[in-house]
């Protein structure tokens, strides 16, 4: 990175509190669903500003993750297009921004039967055996044929309303980048029956007093790398996201329980997912050519450093070139749907490996400008990672969460 690039590191610590979901925890729908990796929706209203956006504005997300950036397009008048591999999250971020009408709900509702069917049709996976009894399991699949017979949107509603107890009904855990089975729930379909009606009354509860601008918003499946025709025939106002972090966090393993009770049927089509997902994680395998990618000097330093240290999996290396080879094409796309002198905003935090810090932040500014981005600034929103004390005994440099701004 050149010198003048790491001057525009700035501090803006006072954004920091917003980085993480927790300041939305009483703010509907933002609070309908704990997705785990998603900014504040007070961040995305900061950046929009400090963006300029005009109402009818068009902003894109092609990490939608739990919709944050098109709840908050919606909700202030700015229409927004999403994107993301996997089928759960643009789910999420289409039922999140979803107008729906409470006395069809209530109707659908009534319909939905708890009977349980003893020959449903359950994936073979063995997490769904681990995370619920044989009865419940059978209960959910039961009530989630149930729910797809009724008619959309109240199908996908009611969906949601289900995936969004999963949580709280298994045995599973999400812990950092995976789950983590606790043995001391014993759930039986009865008790998951309450939620599920306790949980959807308490969102159609919400949605009476609930309202959105008349701006429009949609999220696709689709690759930040290579888009789909209809986002790659259309120009932005802004874009804003925050990608996978290389911090090996694999979403189809974090999501899995939703994802097989809502949209995967076998192991084989979760992997599939799993392998095809950014190269962020160990388990994803190379998927496009980054043709024309660069290697910042500065990665190739890091990677020597980190030849000569004890790593404990021998993909680290590969998954970290892999990372910013997937990131250089992710921000190429950015960089052609974005219109003349307009921002992208990206939310990212720098990661260490056997005690090396990779300055993810300053490698992506660089890579932004192989691909025709004119970098504005860093700001670090905060530091992380390390508590001071043990930072005092390893004399370790705390990693940075930042959000990196382009212009066009
Ligand atoms: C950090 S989350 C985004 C969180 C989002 N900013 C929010 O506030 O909800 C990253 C997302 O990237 C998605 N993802 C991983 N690989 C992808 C790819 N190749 N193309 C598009 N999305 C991908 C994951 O499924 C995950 O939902």
């Amino acid at each position: 990175m050149s010198t003048t690039n790491k001057l525009k590191i700035v501090e803006k610590l006072e954004w920091g509190k917003f980085v993480s979901p927790l300041s939305d925890k009483n703010i509907v729908p933002f609070n309908w669903y704990g997705f785990k990796h998603r900014f504040g929706s007070e961040l995305v209203s900061k950046i929009f500003s400090m963006f300029n956006l005009s109402e009818g504005d068009v902003v894109l997300d092609p990490f939608c993750g739990g919709g944050t950036t098109l709840i908050k397009s919606r909700l202030d008048g700015y229409n927004a297009v999403g994107l993301d591999i996997s089928p759960f999250s643009t789910f999420l971020s289409n039922v999140l921004t979803t107008t729906y009408d409470a006395s069809k709900l209530e109707k659908a509702l009534n319909k939905i039967s708890h009977k349980i069917n003893n020959k449903v049709e359950i994936p073979d996976v063995a997490i769904l055996q681990k995370s619920f009894s044989d009865l419940t399991l059978k209960y959910i699949y039961s009530l989630r044929d149930s729910i797809n017979s009724v008619n959309s949107p109240e199908k996908d509603f009611f969906l949601f309303s289900l995936l969004s107890i999963l949580d709280n009904v298994s045995k599973a855990k999400k812990s950092g980048g995976f789950l983590r089975i606790t043995d001391h729930k014993k759930v039986t379909p009865k008790v998951v029956q309450k939620m599920f009606i306790e949980t959807s009354e308490k969102l159609m509860d919400d949605i009476r007093t609930f309202k959105y601008s008349d701006a429009s918003t949609s999220a696709i499946v689709g690759d930040a790398r290579k888009y789909p025709d209809e986002v790659k025939s259309r120009n932005f106002d802004a874009i804003l996201t925050s990608p996978p972090y290389p911090n090996r966090h694999d979403y189809t393993r974090i999501y899995e329980l939703e994802l097989l009770v809502g949209f995967i049927s076998n192991n084989q089509s979760l992997k599939h997912l799993r392998y095809e997902t950014l190269r962020s994680h160990v388990e994803a395998k190379k998927k496009f050519e980054g043709d024309g990618y660069v290697r910042p000097l500065l990665l190739g330093e890091k990677i020597n450093e980190l030849n000569n240290r004890e790593l404990n999996n021998t993909h680290v290396l590969p998954t970290i070139e892999g990372y910013f080879e997937d990131m250089y094409l992710s921000l190429k796309e950015m960089s052609g749907v974005l219109k003349a002198s307009k921002y992208i905003g990206l939310v990212v935090s720098n990661v260490r490996f056997a005690g090396i810090m990779i300055p993810v932040d300053e490698l992506l500014a660089e890579i932004g400008e192989q691909v025709g981005l004119h970098l504005q600034h860093i700001y670090v929103l905060r530091y992380r990672g390390n508590s001071s004390q043990q930072m005092l005994r390893h004399k370790r440099e705390p990693s940075r969460e930042s959000l990196i701004v382009w212009k066009k």
